[in-house]
C-alpha cells in the first residue's frame, strides 16, 4: 500500500515554490507539505508567512514529517540538513548536485546505516528521467557510454553565439537577464555544474564514485572566434558535453569538455535550455533523452516524480557500486583536438601532440588540430601562462 507523506520543505525559491504549485495540481498523491523553512525572514512570499518557519528543528525534529525535500541554494547546508535528516530516519529529496557530487560517499554510507532513502533526480539535468533508468533501465544491458549536453544556462549561451551570431560576452549577458546564468556564472561556464551532474552520472551508469578533483573539466569560458569560425565552416556547433565511457582497457574514461558536433550527432540539435542525454549499450546501440534542464516546473516534476516514488518506498539499489567490480578512471586516452592558441605558442605547443593533423596562423592567433594524449591535454590546460582553448573532436578508442 502506498505510504502517506508529511513534507518538510526546506527551500521557497525557483524550484520550492514550483513544487508547491506542481504538488497544488497532483491531489492524487498522498502527500502534502507539513511545514517550510527559509531562510530569510524579511522576504515577501508568494503564499502567507504562518506557513514559514526559519528554523530548521521545526522541521527535522518534528515526529510527524517523514519526508525532508531539500531545495536551498547552499550545498553545504543542504549536507547538514541531509545528514540530520537521514540520521533521524527521515527520507531526503533533492535537487543539489553539488551536494550529492561533494558528498557521495558520505551519502550513501548515511543512507546504508540508517536504511532511508535519498532521491535526487532533479539533480540532474532536472526534469530528464536518466537517474532512476540508469538504476534500473541499465541494470542488465551492457553500458557502454554515456554522454549529454548536462547544463542549460551553457547551451544556451552556445546556441546564442553560434545560431544568433552574438559574441560571447552579449550571450552571457542575456542568459543572465534571463535568469539562465548567475551573476558569477563561472560554475556553468567553468563546466562546474556539468561535472558535478557527470559525477552522479558516473556513479549510477558505471559504479565508479569519483571526487569532484578527480575529473577534468574544461568550460566555454575561454572559447574564441576561431574555433566559432572553424565550426561554422564545416556545418558544426560547438557544445558542452559531459561524457563517461568505457574505454578498451577495461577503465572508465569521464571529462567535461566542449565538443564539436555534427549534424549527425544527436546532441545536434539540443540547443537553448535544453539539455540531452545519449546512451549506448552493447545490444540496444544508442538511446537518447531530452527534456527541460533546468525551470521551476521541470525541476519540480522530478521532485515530485521522486516524491511519488517514496511512497512505495523506492530507494537507490546503487546496483552497480554494489558489484564491487574494481574500475578505475582511465588515464591512458589519446583524444583528436582542436587547441587554439596565441601565435607565438604554436612552435611551443606542438611536440605536446602524438600526430598533428593541421595548423593554422593569423596575425596573432592560430590552431592546431591533432592528436594528444589526456595527459598532455591536462599538462597544457593547467599551464595559466598559455592562452588557449581545447575543443574535442572525438576520443579514439
Ligand atoms: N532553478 C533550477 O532550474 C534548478 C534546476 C535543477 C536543480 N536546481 C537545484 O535546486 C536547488 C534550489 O534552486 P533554486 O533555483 O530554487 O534556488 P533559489 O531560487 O535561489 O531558492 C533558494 C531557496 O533556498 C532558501 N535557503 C537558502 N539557504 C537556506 C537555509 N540555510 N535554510 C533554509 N532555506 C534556505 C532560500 O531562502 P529565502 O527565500 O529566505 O532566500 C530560497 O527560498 C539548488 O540546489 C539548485 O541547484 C535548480
Amino acid at each position: 500500500m502506498r505510504k502517506t507523506l508529511n513534507i518538510g520543505l526546506f527551500g521557497f525559491g525557483c524550484v520550492g515554490f514550483g513544487l508547491y504549485e506542481v504538488l497544488q495540481k497532483t491531489p492524487g498523491l498522498k502527500a502534502n507539505i507539513k511545514n517550510i523553512c527559509v531562510k530569510n525572514p524579511n522576504k515577501t512570499r508568494e503564499i502567507a508567512a504562518e506557513n514559514f518557519t526559519f528554523n530548521p528543528d521545526d522541521l527535522l525534529n518534528d515526529p510527524e514529517i517523514n519526508v525532508i525535500v531539500e531545495l536551498i541554494d547552499d550545498a553545504d547546508a543542504a549536507f547538514e540538513i541531509t545528514k540530520r535528516a537521514l540520521k533521524s530516519g527521515k527520507a531526503v529529496v533533492s535537487a543539489n548536485k553539488k551536494m550529492v557530487a561533494e558528498h557521495f560517499e558520505e551519502l550513501l554510507q548515511l543512507q546504508r546505516e540508517n536504511n532511508v532513502p535519498l532521491l535526487y533526480e532533479a539533480a540532474c539535468c532536472a526534469s530528464m528521467p536518466i537517474i532512476r533508468n540508469l538504476e534500473e533501465y541499465y541494470d542488465n544491458d551492457l553500458l557502454e557510454s554515456i554522454q549529454g549536453i548536462v547544463n542549460g544556462s551553457t547551451n544556451y549561451i552556445l546556441t546564442k553565439t553560434s545560431r544568433d551570431k552574438l559574441s560571447y560576452e552579449d550571450a552571457l549577458k542575456e542568459a543572465q537577464e534571463k535568469g539562465f546564468a548567475e551573476s558569477n556564472p563561472i560554475l556553468d561556464t567553468g563546466g562546474f555544474d556539468a561535472k558535478y551532474k557527470l559525477l552522479i552520472l558516473l556513479a549510477h551508469s558505471f559504479g565508479h564514485i569519483a571526487k569532484p578533483d578527480d575529473l577534468l573539466n574544461i568550460g566555454i569560458d575561454g572559447l574564441g572566434g576561431l574555433e566559432l569560425k572553424y565550426a561554422s565552416e564545416k556545418g558544426w556547433k560547438i557544445k558542452l558535453v559531459a561524457q563517461a565511457f568505457k574505454h578498451s582497457d577495461g577503465n572508465v574514461g569521464a571529462f567535461v569538455l566542449p565538443k564539436f558536433v555534427s549534424p549527425e550527432d544527436r546532441l545536434y540539435n539540443v540547443d537553448d535550455v535544453f539539455n540531452g542525454v545519449v546512451t549506448k549499450t552493447s545490444f540496444a546501440d544508442e538511446q537518447f533523452f531530452v527534456g527541460r534542464g533546468a525551470g521551476a516546473h521541470p525541476t519540480a516534476s522530478a521532485v515530485l516524480s521522486d516524491i511519488s516514488a517514496l511512497t512505495y518506498d523506492y530507494k537507490y539499489e546503487y546496483k552497480k557500486i554494489s558489484r564491487g567490480e574494481e574500475i578505475a578512471l582511465a588515464e591512458e586516452l589519446d583524444l583528436n583536438v582542436f587547441l587554439r592558441h596565441e601565435k607565438l605558442d604554436a612552435e611551443t605547443l606542438k611536440p605536446y601532440f602524438k600526430k598533428v593533423s593541421e595548423s593554422y596562423l593569423n596575425g596573432e592567433a592560430g590552431y592546431i588540430t591533432g592528436t594528444i594524449s589526456f595527459e598532455n591535454l591536462k599538462k597544457v590546460q593547467k599551464d595559466e601562462t598559455l592562452k588557449k582553448s581545447f575543443v574535442l573532436l572525438d576520443v579514439i578508442r
